[in-house]
């Protein structure tokens, strides 16, 4: 299935991107290549407002960055939501910002950008109100509303650096963010909605901030008006906080290089990181890459499905979307919710043109009845786009013939919550495409393949995806922790970014992610690393250790198989896999679950005590015949356990 899947008429016809046609990409890209800086400066200064115009392009390096962050733009000075917001309100102030659907489907509200401004400035006073100033950090842990945006814009409106906390993360994750970024103030709603299903936050936040005296001030969205318990001096609802504010609130210039957001991510060792991401070069980025790839035009209906507790909310639902001015589509529920129908019955209700969501969503829907699509008219639509991990080629090929119906394109983009933005995608006028590669490198975008020993392969090949040169919307540290930033991305291969994914590039240059190749899985886009399952499997007094992996599913893309060595005397079965369960919903969420528990007499470890989860990786892959030779570890007779203990997946 390498074959070349040409742009379809209705998508090159009337193409609004500069980059329209293969000869185009490959123009901008040799430009941004030889001249990174110059290229930048012109997007930056073309695509974003600035109180002071940057002059400056790149400072520092992937080997300098082990002293300091590099930065990009430095002398610039900016408030990103003038460029979200305030232009826009002067140019066409009742066009359509954010259109919500919410759980039901009849429960539907179109925001103006005046509407906007104004909830976004009350807001914004009203932090300030409560002593909120510039740097300050504010976390946000709410589900999918409009205010979860509004939210996030107006921290950015007076400096603050918000956090978002995806609202299934439990409240032990919750305390950890808190704590790690010192906050001083939590946004939150009474209760989410989803699927029907009522999700407790105010109530997760309230056992989160026990004995956390940092936080000054929760202030709550009234959701669904649930009775909830609210601290005396410390918990204030949003309709109260907002009460009375000023409609206007100037917003505070901040350096390009001052944090815009940190979010949270897991990498293969120890907790989630907390990844910084910058005024000035973020915003550029995110809009460069969104009107680019999506090729907006004017009008456009986009919607993305992702939910703004992960990366892809930030940067196309809320930052990218709005800096281009676009009516961007926020979405409360699920993809199955009241049945498998509900994206195509939005798509016919809304006439949607842009729609992004994840494989694992395809995969589900394309699991169903054709005719949950069918049924509905979606000839509004024109680029479909796909994110979070490798995109089977059936799911590619049922997505573009029965929801694209041939009109559409797909836009396969891989990127990470590192990378702010997309990184290697079809441009939709001007990319054929191939069903599972993510063809082309963005302009500014320089991938390179390196085997094992950090040596660069060259033409058709596979190995470890680099970067090889900085970009805008590139995260600068880890909050707190910069050596761990240097650690964990530079210094595999020094001198170059290291993404942690596995790569192959075929003769048309073409890259086709193959899946991460250290200890993160990828369950249904979800990112989570193996040391977190394990420390909360952990702490149950029966477990003495634990190993996790990640296998192939259908569905989900990775599902998460968990080996377990229990302490002399504890009684294995399913009363104990419940615990286990329990307590991953405790320490991390519900959406980490492990699918299946295997019992074993100990670890596959070398005699030097290192674990080889190669071996148990390829047991729960199936291929115990290609276990090699296991001759070296402690005790071999532990991998004829797990093999013989092993029943499939
Ligand atoms: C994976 C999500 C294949 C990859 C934006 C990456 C993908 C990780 C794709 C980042 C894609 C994302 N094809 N794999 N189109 N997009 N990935 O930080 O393994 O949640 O490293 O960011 O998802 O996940 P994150």
């Amino acid at each position: 299935m390498s074959e070349l899947w040409p742009v379809p008429e209705r998508v090159t016809n009337g193409a609004v991107t500069p980059i329209n046609s293969l000869a185009a990409w490959r123009e901008h890209w040799l430009r941004a290549a030889n001249d990174p800086n110059g290229f930048w400066l012109d997007v930056a200064r073309d695509l974003i407002v600035w109180q002071q115009e940057p002059q400056q392009g790149l400072v520092g390096d992937y080997t300098t960055v082990q002293d300091q962050p590099f930065a990009w733009f430095a002398d610039g000075r900016l408030n990103i939501t003038e460029s979200c917001i305030d232009r826009h309100l002067a140019e066409r102030p009742d066009d359509i910002a954010i259109l919500w659907e919410g759980d039901e489907p009849t429960d539907t509200r179109a925001i103006s950008f005046r509407e906007l401004h104004r909830d976004v400035c009350k807001l914004a006073n009203a932090l300030t109100h409560h002593g909120i100033q510039k740097g300050d950090r504010v976390i946000i842990y709410m589900g999918m509303v409009a205010e979860a945006a509004i939210a996030m814009l107006a921290c950015a409106r007076v400096g603050a650096v918000h956090s978002v906390v995806f609202g299934g993360f439990s409240s032990e994750a919750l305390r950890d963010r808190v704590r790690d970024c010192n906050a001083e103030l939590v946004i939150t709603q009474d209760e989410g909605l989803r699927g029907g299903r009522r999700i407790p936050l105010k109530e997760t936040v309230d056992r989160a901030l026990l004995g956390e005296a940092g936080v000054r001030r929760v202030i709550m969205y009234e959701r669904t008006g649930a009775e909830v318990g609210m601290v005396e001096g410390r918990d204030i609802s949003w309709a109260d906080a907002v009460d009375g504010m000023a409609e206007q609130c100037t917003p505070v210039v901040c350096d390009a290089e001052d944090p815009l957001y940190i979010l949270y991510t897991s990498g293969s060792t120890g907790k989630p990181k907390g990844l910084v991401h910058t005024c000035g070069g973020y915003i550029t980025y995110t809009a460069y890459t969104h009107r680019t790839v999506f090729d907006l035009r004017p009008g456009d209906i986009y919607a993305c499905v992702a939910d703004v507790g992960w990366v892809t909310g930030h940067s196309y639902i809320v930052y990218g979307p709005l800096a281009n001015g676009a009516t961007t589509f926020m979405f409360e529920s699920t993809p199955v919710y009241p049945d498998a129908g509900r994206y195509w019955d939005m798509v016919e209700r809304h006439k949607i043109n842009i729609f992004y969501t994840a494989p694992t969503a395809i995969r589900t829907l394309a699991a169903e009845s054709d005719e949950l699509v069918t049924r509905y008219d979606r000839s509004s639509l024109r680029v479909l786009g796909t994110v979070g991990e490798p995109i089977n080629p059936e799911a590619w090929v049922w997505y573009r013939e029965v929801v694209g119906e041939e009109r559409c394109t797909i836009v396969d983009t891989w990127w990470q919550t590192e990378t702010g933005g997309i990184c290697i995608s079809p441009i939709a006028p001007a990319t054929p495409t191939k069903p599972g590669s993510a063809t082309l490198p963005m302009p500014g975008i320089m991938p390179l393949l390196v085997d094992s020993d950090g040596h660069e392969q060259h033409g058709p090949t596979s190995g470890h995806l680099c970067i090889a040169h900085p970009w805008p919307g590139q995260a600068r540290t880890v909050w707190g922790d910069h050596a761990r930033y240097v650690a964990t991305y530079f210094s595999t291969y020094p001198g170059r970014y290291f993404t942690g994914d596995g790569c192959r590039r075929d003769a048309d240059g073409y890259y086709w992610i193959t899946g991460r190749v250290d200890d993160v899985i990828n369950v249904s886009g979800h990112r989570m690393g193996t040391a977190e399952f394990e420390s909360a499997i952990l702490v149950l007094d029966e477990v003495a250790e634990c190993a996790v992996v990640g296998f192939p599913h259908p569905v989900k893309g990775q599902g998460v198989y968990a080996f377990v060595v229990m302490q002399p005397g504890a009684q294995p079965g399913e009363a104990l896999e419940k615990r286990m369960q329990d307590a991953l919903r405790q320490q991390i969420g519900a959406h980490a679950r492990a699918d299946r528990y295997q019992f074993i007499p100990g670890l596959p470890k070398t005699r030097s005590g290192k674990v080889m989860r190669r071996i148990m990786r390829k047991v729960v892959e199936g291929r115990s015949d290609e276990l090699g030779d296991v001759s070296t570890l402690a005790d071999p007779t532990v991998v004829d356990a797990i093999v013989a203990g092993f029943r499939g997946i």
